[in-house]
């Protein structure tokens, strides 16, 4: 199974990877945790990423495109279950590149899954996380970047047939549940 977890920033994409991962038995690639890792790191990567990371803007296509190379390289020949990626893409450039890079090993997606949730919603959860990046400010500049960046991948994977959208509010068991019964159409 090869998907992508699509949905504005708190819209509790990472907080089900857990349960997609012991029910399907993918692995998964995520830019943002991959992204702190090389902060936390201070690697080279990191500092030139950090700047953006805290202002709520994407990081430059050039450093999350090898990260997603080095990731997926990995995950095609070592996890035959498929994998799951989430935070990327985030714009059309990045979903040209995924399936450029998809074609030539010859694993397509199998489907696109949207998490929908109000951006009020948003706001409410990500001020009470309170990770570097979730002050009101950037908070509100990473939905922005969101609304104009990532949201036209909506309209690109419909018209691909690819879409699948669940309701992101109620309980965390809730949202698991609707996700099961979507994945467990194509698993
Ligand atoms: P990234 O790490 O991807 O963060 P984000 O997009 O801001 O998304 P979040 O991790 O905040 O949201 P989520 O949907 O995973 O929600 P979560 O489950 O955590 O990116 C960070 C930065 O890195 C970007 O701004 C950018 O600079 C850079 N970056 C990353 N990828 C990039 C790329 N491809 N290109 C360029 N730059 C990139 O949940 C959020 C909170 O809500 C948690 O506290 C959780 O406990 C809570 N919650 C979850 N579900 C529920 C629920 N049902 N009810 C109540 N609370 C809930």
């Amino acid at each position: 199974m090869r998907i992508v977890l699509l949905g504005a920033p708190g819209s509790g994409k990472g907080t089900q990877t857990d349960a997609i991962i012991a029910r399907h038995g993918v692995s998964t690639v995520a830019t943002g945790d991959l992204l702190r890792a090389e902060v936390a790191a201070g690697t080279e990567l990191g500092q030139r990423a950090k700047p953006y990371m805290d202002a709520g803007e994407l990081v430059p296509f050039d450093i999350v495109l090898g990260m997603i190379e080095n990731g997926l390289k990995t995950l095609a020949v070592t996890n035959p279950r498929g994998f799951m990626m989430d935070g990327f893409p985030r714009d059309l450039a990045q979903a040209e590149a995924l399936d450029k890079l998809l074609a030539k090993i010859n694993q397509p997606l199998d489907l696109v899954l949207f998490f929908e949730v109000d951006y009020e919603e948003i706001v409410k959860r990500l001020l009470g996380r309170g990770r570097a990046d979730d002050n009101e400010e950037t908070i509100r500049n990473r939905l922005r970047v969101f609304e104009e960046k990532t949201a036209p991948l909506i309209e690109y994977y419909t018209r691909k047939g690819l879409l699948r959208t669940v309701r992101g509010t109620g309980t965390i068991e809730d949202i698991g549940a609707r996700i099961h019964a979507v994945l467990d159409e194509i698993a």
